[in-house]
């Protein structure tokens, strides 16, 4: 039980001296710290996985899109502490959590990770601090997850802690804008906690948004992956539509774009992927079956985009069958496993999928990405492969290949020179002759198949 209402951490926050803890040191909370760190407050970065700690203090940053050089001068300045030690809650003036919110079994909200961590937090606080969930939810989760696990630890929510929440926006290997520069929104239990949590950011983010409410901001980030899900479903489906009609959905979304208002342009894919899009949507599923409503435009969005892998596939038998070639037995290379280009996070990936179809039709698969050495033991994946060089010669060797993800780093004109057939999901060879010479003097040779 909490001594007596101790005002210093808001007088911290507010003369921007304050000590923040960020607790999960993931894909968002280590770009949380490094942009506190930034802004010359002090941090304590908090994670259950003492490898990570251990890799921080070193000076390495294990994400490439936070430079090593950069995480290096925070590392040796003396304001970053790494510790897998809860007690060191003590010393913060505020606490943001950014733990994972994955899927249970029946695509049920898992905030096992949520509740872990706010039961150390609590147990440790120091009074008068600030708690943030940054982590995504469905609306209520601040209020009836979080505040009772405070209140059960004997702090009184709005006067010995407060409470808030504010959603992570973060896009991994996006460079602009930075993640600093994307407004904050921020919505307290009360106004009093909402108003902190505001000060709180302002010291770090150049655009701050008090919301009314935590229930707002937990709705909000909800509608914005909700709306990407539902969006890439769209085109997705009118790839698949287009098709029959012999008409490039890449060209059509081209001209449609042309408009200056009133559309934005989604791209089709091969399936989703990552922590946000393909799992999100599914925590306000679960909440709208509370309230008695089916989320109709979710439900369609899952099925139509899961659907995807499986398509991809299928394109690739058609594809071989024309050349009189089987799936059984021929040799195929898969481009890029990673969720999306230019970073190493497989999280969801469709390429797993794909590959697991692949192989099942019993193709020799193999796959190249220069971000991804290893393909990670996934939850319903455990494929044992390693990436493999991209040379002429070993291209030679496969039937065919599989655009999953259109890393730059790939070079389309060396695949496109030496395999007979290329399956496109990502329009990598959109801007590129079918047959001919590219700009940089090569023959494309393959047979490019969008699918
Ligand atoms: N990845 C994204 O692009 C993104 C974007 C916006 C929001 N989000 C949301 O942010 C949250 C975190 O996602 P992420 O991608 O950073 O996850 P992540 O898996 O990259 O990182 C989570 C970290 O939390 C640590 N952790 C787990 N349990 C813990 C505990 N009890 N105490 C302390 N640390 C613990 C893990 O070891 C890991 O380092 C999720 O709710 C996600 O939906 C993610």
């Amino acid at each position: 039980m909490p001594d007596a209402v101790a005002p210093k951490p808001r007088e911290r926050i507010q003369g921007r001296g304050s000590t923040i803890a960020v607790v999960g040191l993931g894909y968002v909370g280590l770009p949380v710290a490094a942009a506190f760190l930034a802004a010359g407050q002090r941090v304590i970065g908090f994670d259950i996985d003492p490898e990570k700690i251990a890799c921080l203090a070193r000076g390495e940053s294990y994400l490439r899109h936070i430079p090593e050089t950069e995480w290096q001068s925070f590392a040796k300045s003396e304001n970053f502490v790494g510790t897998t030690d809860p007690a060191r809650f003590a010393e913060a003036d505020a606490v943001l959590i950014c733990v994972p919110t994955p899927l249970g079994e029946h695509r049920e909200p898992d905030l096992s990770y949520v509740e872990a961590s706010a039961r150390a937090v609590a147990k440790h606080l120091q009074p008068g601090a600030l708690v943030v969930l940054e982590s995504t939810s469905y609306p209520g989760t601040t209020r009836e997850v979080l505040a009772p696990i405070f209140s059960n630890a004997g702090w009184v929510i709005g006067r010995d802690v407060f409470l808030a929440f504010s959603p992570e926006r973060e896009d991994p290997g996006r460079v602009e804008p930075r993640t600093v520069d994307v407004p904050k929104l921020v919505g307290g239990l009360d106004l009093v906690s909402g108003e902190l949590a505001a000060d709180l950011y302002r010291i770090a983010y150049t655009a701050v948004q008090p919301v009314r409410s935590a229930e707002v901001a937990e709705a909000a980030k909800l509608l914005e992956n909700v709306y990407r899900a539902v969006n890439i479903a769209l085109v997705n489906e009118l790839k698949l539509i287009l098709e029959k009609m012999d008409i490039d959905v890449w060209e059509v979304i081209e001209a449609a774009a042309t408009k200056p208002y009133g559309f934005q342009e989604f791209r089709p894919g091969p399936g989703l992927g990552g922590h946000c899009i393909p799992i999100d949507p599914f925590y306000l599923t679960w909440a709208a079956k509370r309230v008695g409503f089916p989320t109709l435009f979710i439900e369609l969005a899952g099925e139509i985009n899961t659907a995807m892998p499986k398509h991809v596939v299928c394109r690739v038998q058609t594809a071989l069958g024309d050349e009189g070639k089987v799936l059984e037995g021929a040799r195929v290379l898969v481009l890029g496993v990673a969720y999306k280009p230019n970073v190493d996070d497989t999280r969801e990936t469709p390429a797993a999928e794909i590959i697991a179809r692949l192989l099942d039709e019993k193709a020799e698969v193999s796959y190249h990405d220069p971000w991804v050495p290893r393909f990670p033991r996934m939850r319903r994946y455990d494929l044992d492969l390693e990436s493999v060089p991209l040379t002429a010669e070993a291209l030679k060797e496969f039937d065919c290949a599989i655009v999953v993800t259109d890393h730059s780093a790939i070079d389309w004109d060396l695949v496109g020179e030496h395999v007979p057939l290329v399956i496109d999901t990502r329009n990598a060879y959109g801007a590129r002759p079918a047959s001919g010479r590219t700009a940089s003097g090569r023959t494309v040779r393959a047979r490019v198949v969008k699918a």
